[in-house]
């Protein structure tokens, strides 16, 4: 981490987990287990319906409530979507555009870069994600395919926009598998941008926090998993803190 620069955040993206009573449930208990006291910007991402009941809970506290998606219209005949004001009048502060299971539903990089548009526009703060597969990987490209994906999301936005933002970089083959990228991996494919916050996601936890983290260009984490479980999700913040 280099918190000269940069942000510190750990985020949860909860996936399609959850329903609003169980949220209600682990808000309550992990508020519980927050320690008062300096800590890293921290993220809850929750299904839509979740969003009430978690920012219901968190209200008054440093825990940032975001959405998973979003709708890069104002408003219209788009049926089953969501817009970035809609989010942010629902007491959103984050949401995650261009996750990998997104694209892998037809998100295209137009897509993502409309919706960080917009959820800039908003005033929220968008956790792009980037990453790719094992293919290319092993093909050697990754370099390449990570700077095309993340050319694409922030064009057109201006600079000071960018800095608002925030990149996760995710490979798609460390992405629930209990497959971690080696720290210096996990690194790697962060060297992107200098002033803009940089999260690792793929199978982080309370166990390899620490090690990952540790990396100078890893600001943060974007967490699956492991952020379904109060006291895990605050082992991973706790790792995060250490070197405060
Ligand atoms: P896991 O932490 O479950 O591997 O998920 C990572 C992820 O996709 C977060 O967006």
């Amino acid at each position: 981490m280099n918190r000269k620069y940069r942000k510190t955040l750990i985020a949860g993206n909860w996936k399609m987990n959850k329903t609003p009573s169980e949220t209600k449930e682990f808000m309550l208990a992990f508020k519980g287990l927050i320690p008062k006291g300096r800590w890293c910007d921290i993220a809850l991402c929750v299904p839509a319906v979740c969003i009430p009941a978690a920012v219901r809970v968190m209200r008054e506290t440093r825990v940032g409530i975001g959405a998973e998606n979003c709708n890069a219209n104002p408003s219209g005949a788009y049926t089953g979507e969501i817009s970035t004001d809609m989010l942010v009048d629902a007491g959103c502060k984050y949401v995650i555009i261009g996750h990998s299971e997104r694209r892998a539903m037809g998100e295209t990089d137009q897509d993502v870069n409309q919706k960080t548009k917009a959820a800039l526009a908003a005033g929220l703060v968008p956790i792009v994600c980037c990453g790719e597969s094992l293919e290319q990987r092993e093909s050697l490209v990754t370099e390449e395919w990570i700077t095309m994906q993340i050319k694409y999301a922030l064009e057109g936005i201006e600079a000071d926009q960018v800095r608002k933002s925030v990149i996760a970089y995710e490979p798609i083959w460390a992405i629930g598998t209990g497959r971690t990228a080696t720290p210096e991996q996990a690194e790697y494919g962060s060297k992107i941008s200098r002033a803009t916050t940089i999260l690792y996601g793929g199978s982080m936890n309370d166990k390899n926090a620490e090690e990952l983290l540790a990396q100078p260009d890893i600001d943060g984490g974007l967490i699956g998993g492991a952020s379904l479980v109060p006291e895990k999700f605050l082992k991973i913040i706790e790792a995060a803190n250490q070197d405060a």
